[in-house]
């Protein structure tokens, strides 16, 4: 019999590893890849949200496994690694850096340098922390995917956001490097970059004053659902896509920032003023 075989889709019955699944975005990324028929280890800095993932997902009749990791810390994320191998039926094929936490409401040389190394540490550091330890594994499988989950304030410039902003824009560079240096190694990388998805990043972060406000109502009225967010984003990483960018908000701040770079960045301060003084 002759033909040719559809190569297998990255994110079906995948061996995953997904960091923050104990929340949001993250517990979202875990349901949805056990749906597809995936072992999904779950892992995030509380062992309690993460073990209820896992919960959620053997209800549904799903494999699944928790584990605690604090991703800023290397020595954690390598344990995490060496837990996978003892604990997925096979080889790591998919890995989900996802551990974040929000930091907002003040301006440059107003946030604390001590919210600046939190950010950094798990938003930047967890995701490098990630893309050093599995990326070796799943070059030497030479298949599977990594998908980091950055945000639009990758490139969006939001003021008030500067720690916030300054980790997802690494986490960009990071995930269009990692793909460059993976091209032709069957191993693909997704950057998720969305606006406002309805998760409890405001409740879980260090977002003060108007801006924490802000968020909140932005989030309800406007936030998608991490669920469809974290559906989307396997489908574009089994497509081979290095962007997803879920939102028409966030495409059209993309090409804005792109096509009329000084006027955008004049543009993103007077909306940003306006919607906190609309709060009063
Ligand atoms: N919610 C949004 O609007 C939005 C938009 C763009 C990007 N994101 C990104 O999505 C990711 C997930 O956030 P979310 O919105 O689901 O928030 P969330 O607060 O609901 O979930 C975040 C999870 O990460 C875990 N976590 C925090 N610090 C950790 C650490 N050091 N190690 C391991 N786990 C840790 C938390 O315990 C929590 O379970 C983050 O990277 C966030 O920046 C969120």
């Amino acid at each position: 019999m002759f033909g040719i075989r559809a190569p297998k889709k990255t994110s079906t019955a995948a061996n995953a590893v997904v960091t923050g699944a104990g929340s949001g975005i993250g517990r979202a990324f875990a349901l949805e890849i056990a749906q597809r028929g995936g072992a999904v280890l779950c892992s995030d800095i509380n062992l309690e949200s993460a073990t209820e993932t896992v919960q959620l997902i053997e209800q549904a009749g799903g494999q699944a496994w928790a584990c605690r990791c604090d991703v800023s810390q290397l020595a954690e994320v390598e344990a995490l690694a060496a837990k996978a191998d003892e604990l997925l039926p096979a080889s790591v094929d998919l890995v989900v850096n996802n551990a974040g936490v929000g930091v907002g409401g003040q301006p440059i040389g107003e946030v604390s340098i001590d919210d600046w190394k939190w950010t950094l540490g798990i938003n930047l550091w967890g995701v490098i922390h990630g893309c050093h330890v599995f990326t070796p594994r799943l070059r030497k499988l030479g298949r599977g995917g990594i998908i980091n989950v950055a945000s639009t304030a990758s490139f969006s410039a939001a003021p008030l956001m500067g720690p916030y902003n300054v980790t997802k824009a690494g986490a960009l560079a990071l995930s269009e490097t990692l793909s460059a240096e993976l091209a032709g190694t069957g191993v693909s990388v997704t950057a998720l970059c969305p606006t406002l998805v309805k998760t409890n990043i405001n409740a879980n972060g260090r977002i003060v004053g108007d801006s924490s406000k802000l968020l909140d109502r932005l989030m309800s009225r406007l936030g998608m659902s991490a669920q469809r967010v974290a559906r989307d984003t396997l489908n574009a990483l089994d497509r081979g896509d290095l962007y997803v960018m879920p939102q028409f908000d966030a495409r059209m701040i993309w090409r804005a920032k792109r096509l009329i770079p000084r006027t955008y960045a004049g543009a993103a301060g007077l909306i940003s003023r306006f919607g906190t003084s609309r709060l009063h």
